[in-house]
């Protein structure tokens, strides 16, 4: 029932791709949420200063998180290229704005911040850093997310985010038991990872429990 309900809305906003022509200026800018986005890759990201930068954010929704992104990568760069990556985001608010319209608002004056509507496998080129929020690494989740359960491919998605990246990817997962199926896809993938545990941070609490992994190309498998 969920499934054929999240395909039909899903090819509706997908085909009319409704917008409001420009983006929502009722919005403010989140100080909690990119504090929080700022504090968790001080915590967990190492970067020594270079002159270009390219780093991706996956499952970006309205990408109210961007500009946390954005001052944090900004200190070890002179040209950073974020891109954010979402493959719902004609998502409609009751505004009637959709999670893109948000998404131009929140990176409106950020120089080098580019929004795509589009699957991350779509996603070419490389990148120094990537960023990936809750992922959905379980079906449920999706599902209530509103997605069509197509789009449930955990594997396949970790192998092509793996192919895209240069350095450093920091995946945060919600609650134990996502954190549990996330590391069986690294195992299974062979992908080489650690555990960074906990993942908490002063600037916003979450009602669950966060858990922090870091993809890196010169990390060796466990
Ligand atoms: C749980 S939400 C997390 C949103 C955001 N990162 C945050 O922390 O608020 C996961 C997001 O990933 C998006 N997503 C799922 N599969 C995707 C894909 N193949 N390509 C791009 N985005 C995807 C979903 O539409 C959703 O917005």
């Amino acid at each position: 029932m969920f499934d054929l309900k999240n395909k039909f809305d899903y090819y509706l906003r997908s085909a009319a791709k409704f917008s409001r022509k420009n983006y929502s200026e009722d919005l403010n800018l989140t100080k909690e949420v990119n504090g929080y986005a700022f504090d968790i890759l001080s915590q967990t990201l190492r970067l020594e200063h270079q002159k270009d930068l390219k780093v991706l954010d996956i499952g970006s929704k309205n990408w109210e998180y961007a500009r946390g992104e954005y001052k944090f990568f900004r200190q070890y760069c002179e040209n950073l290229v974020l891109d954010g990556v979402e493959i719902d985001a004609y998502r409609l608010y009751s505004n009637f704005y959709s999670r893109y319209e948000y998404a131009k608002f929140y990176i409106k004056d950020l120089a080098g911040v580019n929004y795509y509507p589009d699957d991350l496998l779509n996603i070419k080129g490389r990148y120094d850093y990537i960023i990936w929020i809750l992922p959905f690494v379980t079906k449920y989740p999706l599902k209530r997310w509103g997605l069509p359960e197509k789009f449930f491919m955990p594997e396949k998605l970790l192998e092509h985010a793996y192919s895209l990246l240069k350095k450093d990817m920091l995946i945060i997962n919600q609650g134990e038991e996502e954190a549990e199926v996330q590391e069986q896809l690294f195992k299974k993938l062979k992908i080489p990872y650690k555990t960074l545990g906990e993942i908490k941070s002063k600037e916003l609490e979450y009602r669950n429990r966060r858990f922090g992994f870091l993809v890196s190309r010169a990390v060796t498998a466990v």
